[in-house]
């Protein structure tokens, strides 16, 4: 073939290609079958395999997930990318309502839209071709994430007119996918998402497209941002013209003529939700006639012309079948409801903790019963209330035990507390728990070893405590059940790193009573070594600041076992890091802008965790505290920062983007 040949053929597969994919993806109405589209594709790929300089930026090749990236770069959004303000019932509608009057008179429609729970991007076209997608990032920088975005088959490379523009919509990851997603995931001993929304981001904040390209995400687009210059009038005008250039936009959108209108969907939609093949979690309402939207304006932070109605946290009625006993750590038995498997708010559900036997008592609650559930912030499941009309008679009280069902020693209460205590430092409860909150993130942060491996081992009595983590070898690994080849390596390296950890975290692991997180770095930074901080008396500890007498005393009884003394020394000789790695509090007082500071981090960063944020800032001299006051130096602002963000810029106090604080890390 020649080059010519090469070139026109290219075209020609491009737009059939695109054509199918529309069909498919977009319409949802395939015209010829998958074995059709994927021997074009492969035509497709040999062609350009030949001659490398025909492939373009926007051939349908692109799709299945090119280079990987070392770091995402930075956008400026040209035209900023708002939030919404909140509805939660039917009065902050007609709040809305008036509002929206007073300004543009009585004569208003509304468009009501689905909320689409997913992560808001921003695409950009030239001529027609996709050249640039970006997250939202803080609304006026996100980050150029366009390669991921192109393995998404319903965002069009090329338009059906050769237009520049940029539009907006919500990229998410349908429920199904979802579900597929995290049944591979616990396959592979991955922690699963904990909803479609998440699933969304991380697959999006992947530098391999690759990884993008397999998960299965879709996007419904919203809106023009620079609307203005197309010649449409109204909003829902311009969703018509983002279904002609080839979109996929929503269908369940509605064209209002009152407020009254909006509230009677509200219901429909709340009804309807849990059918629906992707998330949503509430709907908008926005001004259709985009004069009257040029009327209304904006606040510094979103369009007074739209709003949000978030639905209430979904509720769902299953049955309690039994109610389970957990020993945690410290020996504290927990009550947890085990509930006929049951979907709410993206998840099927099949526990429920009840925290203590008070709550079982004021809540009523049986076995047997039939019990209203949902998810506290979307996330943590919660028993709302009996159903107490359903009840048959069959249902049964609760009772807390005696003794501990794990080891059979006799429960404590301890004065002042509701819990109950298995006090038994043997219990393999708690030894099990212990073990787990060893490797867990904030501890040794060993990756691959969650509950259910630790418990595996635990089960095949490979360990018994932290030091025979270290003793693991290959072979032991692979006969447990769901560890190939791969997972053990992972497993095997993850174990070997942790040992470099500096001594906080090692102090943490142990779980000594007490002390938490902060505690533990306190200790480190103090006694620099295991050995200085073994030997430390009461009057030593109390001497310091941030420990009290009860902490001091907990440490010291805590060192002053024999069998703790061993574990230490066992892991000494394995190789564990016995020191700190950190700065010095006294000798950071650099040059470092955080140093002396005090500083609060809110939203979520791309590049790191909160968590790693504060270690970093707290390295350099900075404080980093929870809550914004006139005290505050600096917010630091990641994505979706929300109320912390508002009052700092109500109090005047300087708010930096993440990557403003990554400059200052490196600097
Ligand atoms: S319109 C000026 N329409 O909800 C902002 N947003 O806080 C205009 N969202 O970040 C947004 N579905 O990610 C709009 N049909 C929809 C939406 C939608 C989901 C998200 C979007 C935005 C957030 C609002």
């Amino acid at each position: 073939m020649d080059k010519q040949t090469a070139q026109s053929r290219i075209q020609a597969l491009h737009e059939q290609l695109n054509q199918y994919n529309y069909e498919y993806y977009v319409l949802d109405n395939p015209s010829v079958p998958d074995s059709e589209y994927d021997r074009l594709m492969q035509e497709l790929i040999q062609i350009e395999e030949a001659f490398p300089e025909l492939k373009s930026a926007d051939s349908p090749s692109q799709r299945v997930g090119g280079q990987v990236l070392d770091a995402f770069q930075k956008v400026e959004h040209r035209i900023p990318m708002l939030s919404l303000g909140n509805a939660f019932n039917e009065q902050d509608l007609r709040d809305f309502d008036r509002r929206v009057k007073q300004v543009v008179g009585e004569n208003v429609q509304y468009t009501v839209e689905l909320k689409i729970d997913g992560l808001a991007v921003s695409l950009r076209y030239e001529n027609g071709v996709f050249v640039q997608g970006a997250t939202r990032g803080d609304g006026t920088t996100g980050e150029d994430i366009t390669e991921n975005l192109k393995t998404i088959r319903s965002i069009p490379l090329r338009l059906k007119k050769d237009v520049t523009l940029e539009v907006r919509g919500e990229a998410f990851m349908p429920k199904k996918s979802f579900e597929a997603l995290n049944e591979e995931r616990s396959k592979l001993n991955e922690e699963p998402f904990a909803n479609p929304r998440n699933a969304a981001a991380g697959s999006l904040r992947q530098l391999d497209p690759k990884i993008a390209a397999k998960r299965n995400l879709d996007i419904f687009v919203y809106s023009i941002a620079d609307i203005g210059e197309t010649g449409v009038t109204s909003h829902s005008e311009g969703l018509q013209l983002l279904d002609e250039l080839g979109f996929k936009t929503n269908k369940e959108r509605r064209l209002c003529q009152s407020i009254d209108e909006v509230i009677s969907l509200l219901d429909e939609f709340v009804q309807r939700r849990p059918e629906l093949p992707y998330e949503i979690d509430g709907l908008v309402i926005k001004v259709d006639q985009l004069n009257q939207q040029e009327e209304l304006g904006y606040t510094a932070k979103s369009p007074r012309w739209a709003i949000a109605y978030k639905f209430p946290a979904e509720e769902v009625v299953t049955k309690l079948v039994d109610i389970e006993l957990t020993v945690g750590r410290t020996g504290v038995l927990t009550p947890t409801a085990i509930l006929e498997p049951v979907r709410v708010a993206g998840t099927t559900v099949k526990r429920a903790s009840l925290h203590n036997e008070d709550l079982i008592r004021e809540k009523d609650i049986k076995i047997g019963d039939t019990v209203v559930i949902k998810k506290a912030g979307d996330i943590i499941p919660e028993v709302v209330n009996v159903l107490v009309e359903k009840r048959t008679g069959d249902e049964r009280d609760f009772h807390m035990p005696k003794e501990c069902p794990e080891c059979g020693s006799e429960l404590v209460r301890i004065e002042g507390e509701v819990a109950l205590r298995c006090v038994n430092p043997k219990c393999p409860a708690q030894i099990r728990e212990g073990l787990i909150h060893f490797v867990s993130r904030n501890a040794m942060n060993i990756d691959g070893l969650g509950e259910r491996v630790i418990t595996q081992l635990f089960n095949h009595q490979l360990i018994d405590d932290v030091a025979d983590l270290y003793k693991l070898e290959r072979g032991q690994l692979l006969n447990l059940e769901r560890m190939g080849e791969k997972s053990t390596d992972n497993l095997l390296n993850a174990i070997e790193r942790s040992k470099e950890n500096s001594l906080e975290r090692l102090i943490f692991g142990l779980g000594i009573r007490h002390v938490g997180e902060k505690a533990a770095k306190t200790l480190a930074e103090q006694f620099e070594t295991m050995d200085r901080l073994q030997q430390a008396t009461k009057e030593d500890l109390v001497a310091i600041n941030e420990i009290g007498e009860k902490m001091a005393d907990s440490i010291v009884t805590y060192f002053a076992n024999d069998e703790v003394s061993e574990v230490i020394q066992e892991l000494k000789d394995l190789g564990l890091n016995m020191a700190y790695k950190g700065v010095k509090r006294e000798e950071s007082l650099s040059d470092s802008y955080f140093s002396g500071k005090t500083i609060v981090l809110t939203g979520k960063y791309e590049s790191m965790s909160r968590n790693e944020a504060k270690a970093q800032i707290e390295a350099l001299g900075g404080k980093v505290t929870g809550s914004v006051s006139a005290k505050t130096d600096l917010v630091i602002a990641g994505e979706a920062a929300g109320s912390k963000l508002t009052k700092a810029q109500e109090l005047n106090i300087e708010v930096w983007d993440e990557a403003r604080m990554l400059q200052e890390f490196q600097s």
